[in-house]
């Protein structure tokens, strides 16, 4: 069991869970770490041999085996090597954008990806961002945050990025699969950023954790 910190952030896509997260971590001092990037990771290698996850979904676990995600700290945030190689850019690709919450409902993909997440806080503190890290990953950590914001800002957010991301059949399928679906974890504590700029989300978490005696590292 993991004697370092935690703070766990959960919430739809583009409610600005990976901005806060990184700077988050960067004020604490602790690595932070995407979870979501593991499924992103993994959906690509389903693209390049070409499966289809809905129709094989034995295949993709099969896939699992063969596929080797390493993850390595730089400059205090995870980077992943997938069989040897970057990802980069595919990682926000149409096809990943596509299929990762097709892969990311099967229940022995969610297994294995959620061991490499618990094994990131055996090394050092972290931030975590997801969908169940609250909920499922790390459910004992105190430090439990759920971001949301309306569908039109997180459509907004998304096209600002350049990214033509199908977040509404994202979201959905997000929060109905059967296993550890998107939801609000018990404990958790909710922030509606739709109207909030990015150091007001990130004042708001570091506020309360503070008062629940995390506070920013000195160095
Ligand atoms: O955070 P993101 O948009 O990069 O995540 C991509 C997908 O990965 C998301 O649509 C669902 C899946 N995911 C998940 O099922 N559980 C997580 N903890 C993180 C992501």
């Amino acid at each position: 069991m993991s004697t370092h910190h935690v703070v766990a952030i959960d919430g739809p896509a583009a409610s600005g869970k990976s901005s806060v997260s990184r700077k988050v971590a960067e004020k604490l001092g602790y690595a932070f770490v995407s979870s979501g990037l593991m499924y992103r990771a993994f959906t690509w290698v389903v693209c390049e041999v070409g499966l289809d996850p809905e129709a094989d979904p034995d295949a993709v676990v099969a896939l699992l085996d063969k596929t080797k995600i390493e993850a390595s700290r730089r400059d205090n945030e995870l980077f992943l090597l997938v069989n040897g190689s970057d990802p980069g850019d595919a990682l926000t690709s149409d096809y990943v954008n596509g299929n990762v919450s097709k892969v990311a409902k099967i229940p022995d993909v969610r297994k294995a990806l959620v061991k490499q997440q618990r094994a990131c806080a055996e090394a050092t503190d972290i931030v975590m961002e997801g969908r169940d890290i609250g909920s499922v990953v790390f459910p004992d950590t105190p430090y439990k945050f759920y971001l949301d914001a309306s569908e039109v800002v997180r459509a907004r957010r998304r096209a600002a990025q350049g990214l033509g991301d199908e977040i509404a059949e994202r979201d959905r399928l997000d929060s109905t699969r059967k296993v550890s679906p998107l939801k609000v974890a018990d404990g958790a504590t909710k922030i509606d950023t739709s109207d909030l700029t990015l150091p007001q989300v990130v004042e708001a978490l570091l506020g309360q954790l503070s008062e629940q005696g995390v506070t920013p590292s000195s160095t």
